[in-house]
């Protein structure tokens, strides 16, 4: 049985006029929230994903429909071997403690990013997650592990060019949406609002094709003290934002 309280994604009128469906994360700021406590980076981390779960809890509250968090991105490979041995361990942890919780959550679980040269075990945590999972009808939360947008959009594009080459596919019919489905998002919905915390203000390789039209904003806090009030200023910035698509404002009259 779900927990009947966090798998509704039944919104009310309002708040689907004014929240976001899909919002992604870079969960930006662990090391140097350590390092101003004098702790070391991995002390950022485990505070990461504590902040991570509370981040997890509200999206539940609020009935978001999808929600992405940049766990670990093809580039984070070259940390000392000791950072990313112990990343590799609080997800394994992670994994353990929480997937049940999630589960009956009602929570979909999806792995994006290239699952080549991943270490066995962590492999298989991670399609555990989304076997558990698939069949979960409530929030869809998205992992970019091993993830890098120009490494997904080259491996689409391969994928692609083999097609033609054996003749599956003509040239002419690669189009946005053709190329959109090859992507390791295929089928899910562009996010609308990205937050990135720890002031910095950039993409960093991070969904580049699927957020032509999202609306950023940047955090001037790190990662482990986001909390539910900064995720609420985040969704009161976007629900001011006007979003055009390249149109022009629908209350503007043009002559
Ligand atoms: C960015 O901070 C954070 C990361 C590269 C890793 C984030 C990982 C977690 C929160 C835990 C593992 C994930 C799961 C799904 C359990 P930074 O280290 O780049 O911080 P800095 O810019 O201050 O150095």
């Amino acid at each position: 049985m779900h927990d009947a309280m966090s798998s509704s994604l039944t919104q009310t009128d309002e708040e689907r006029r004014i929240l976001p469906r899909h919002v992604a994360f870079i969960m930006d700021g662990n090391g140097r929230w350590a390092q101003q406590r004098g702790l070391p980076r991995i002390a950022g981390h485990r505070a990461g994903v504590e902040s991570l779960r509370k981040t997890i809890g509200h999206a539940l509250k609020l009935k978001l429909e999808y929600l992405t968090l940049f766990s670990f991105s093809s580039e984070n490979w070259s940390r000392p071997a000791s950072e990313v041995d112990a990343i590799m361990g609080l997800l394994r942890r992670f994994v353990r403690s929480d997937l049940a919780e999630l589960n009956a959550k009602n929570v979909r679980i999806k792995i994006i990013g290239s699952r080549d040269n991943l270490p066995a075990d962590i492999l298989n945590y991670l399609i555990e997650a989304e076997n558990t999972t698939e069949a979960n009808t409530g929030m869809t939360l998205i992992v970019a592990f091993n993830y890098g947008a120009r490494d997904e959009i080259c491996r689409a594009t391969q994928t692609i060019a083999h097609k033609v080459a054996n003749g599956e596919l003509s040239p002419d019919e690669i189009d946005e949406a053709l190329l959109g489905s090859e992507l390791d998002t295929a089928g899910l919905p562009d996010p609308d609002l990205l937050i990135r915390t720890s002031g910095e203000s950039r993409l960093s390789n991070f969904l580049l094709w699927q957020s032509a039209y999202t609306e950023f904003v940047f955090l001037d806090v790190f990662w482990p003290d986001f909390a539910e009030g900064d995720f609420d200023q985040a969704l009161e910035h976007f629900a001011k934002r006007d979003r055009r698509y390249g149109n022009v404002c629908s209350t503007q009259s043009v002559v």
